[in-house]
């Protein structure tokens, strides 16, 4: 069931180019984005004033990589929350509040309880989920699968990716419905997204590579990811990949803020995996990163194949292939996701069952 792959989650990160495609084609049409299942008029979609994006661990992560495309790309205000803090924090979801549910079980206790508390509150909720028939799925308005398939490996890969492309289409079709987005500037995105199974699937086959740097740091005490915007929420995913199979401790941070705390855990070796995919960042990037060399980190970069400035500030390279600035997780996450796993192998630990965590946490 494997398929000749040693894991699930191996397996899994090659069905991402699968997954990707099968998250977008049916609802890319004529050059335009068709999402059916959204069930919202134009009018409606022109009148949200808010959106709200409600989910747990890396679901979570999504959305805060979703914040950054639907504001910058739609121009809608977009609050992210974790599923467990919305339940209990009186949320104030005024007329026009549209809550997004990210879900790959469609069973997580606290998103399922924040899906309830937004619609007693009379909002409209949107579930994206990926398995068909959940309760996430029955219970909110409306629902926009991800097309990922069965998802066994507990650290999610896939169904993490198809959330992603899913939260793009709904942001270039909110874009583009309220006149942010020229026609030129869709088929251009478009265009972006129908390169990234192939991108993907080039980053996969980079593994031996990775894994011959993972394996450098097994013994690591502490890794740290760092990024601004869109490379702060790779960097939130980057993390939690690592630690959840790994048991290395590791923290995400925007770069910016190491100098108000976390600078002062750098020591002589540690590694810091910068990401750094925003063009408009390198700069402020590469001075991090130079600020934490100083202090004896080692740095790996994971960044765009056109910044040739970045040699100067990292140890270690990764590229990505060029994409739109606001699919770089999709590629960026590739290589942490590798990162990951062969640490957590070199290390013998289980891989596709970490200890204490469950796939789908259904209990508080
Ligand atoms: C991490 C991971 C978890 C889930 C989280 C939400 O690899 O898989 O952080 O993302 O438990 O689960 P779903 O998406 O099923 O609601």
């Amino acid at each position: 069931e494997k398929g000749g792959y040693e894991h699930f989650m191996l397996k899994e990160m090659y069905e991402q180019p699968k997954a990707i495609t099968d998250t977008f084609s049916p609802r890319i049409k004529e050059g335009k984005i068709v999402i059916d299942e959204l069930n919202m008029s134009d009018e409606e979609i022109k009148a949200i004033k808010k959106i709200m994006i409600v989910a747990c661990g890396s679901a979570y992560h999504t959305g805060v990589t979703s914040k950054y495309i639907l504001e910058g790309l739609a121009r809608i205000p977009v609050e992210v929350d974790l599923a467990s803090e919305f339940r209990y924090r009186d949320p104030l979801l005024e007329e026009g509040t549209l809550v997004i549910i990210v879900s790959q079980s469609g069973e997580t206790a606290d998103s399922l309880a924040a899906l309830r508390e937004a619609k007693a509150r009379g909002a409209k909720v949107l579930g994206i989920v990926n398995v068909v028939g959940s309760s996430i799925a029955r219970e909110a308005d409306n629902v926009m699968y991800t097309w990922a398939g069965p998802e066994i490996a507990v650290a999610t890969t896939k169904a993490y990716t198809a959330q992603l492309i899913a939260e793009y289409l709904l942001a270039m079709k909110f874009a583009y419905v309220r006149g942010k987005l020229n026609d030129a500037e869709l088929a251009a995105l478009i265009d972006d997204m129908r390169k990234l199974p192939a991108q993907v699937e080039m980053l996969l086959n980079n593994k031996q590579k990775i894994q011959k740097f993972a394996n450098r740091y097994l013994a690591a005490k502490d890794i740290f990811f760092i990024g601004r915007g869109i490379d702060y929420a790779i960097s939130l995913e980057g993390s939690l990949k690592l630690k959840e199979i790994s048991y290395i401790h590791s923290e995400a941070y925007a770069a910016g803020e190491l100098k108000h705390g976390t600078i002062s855990l750098i020591e002589e070796g540690t590694l810091v995996a910068a990401v750094l995919t925003q063009e408009e960042l390198y700069k402020k990037m590469i001075s991090n990163m130079v600020e934490v060399k100083t202090r004896g980190a080692f740095v790996l970069a994971v960044t765009n194949t056109e910044n040739t400035e970045v040699e100067k500030a990292a140890d270690y390279v990764i590229y990505i292939p060029k994409t739109n600035k606001y699919f770089t997780n999709s590629l960026a996450i590739i290589p942490l996701q590798l990162f990951g796993y062969y640490v957590s192998i070199g290390r013998g630990c289980d891989v596709d069952k970490p200890r204490n965590l469950a796939k789908s946490v259904t209990v508080e």
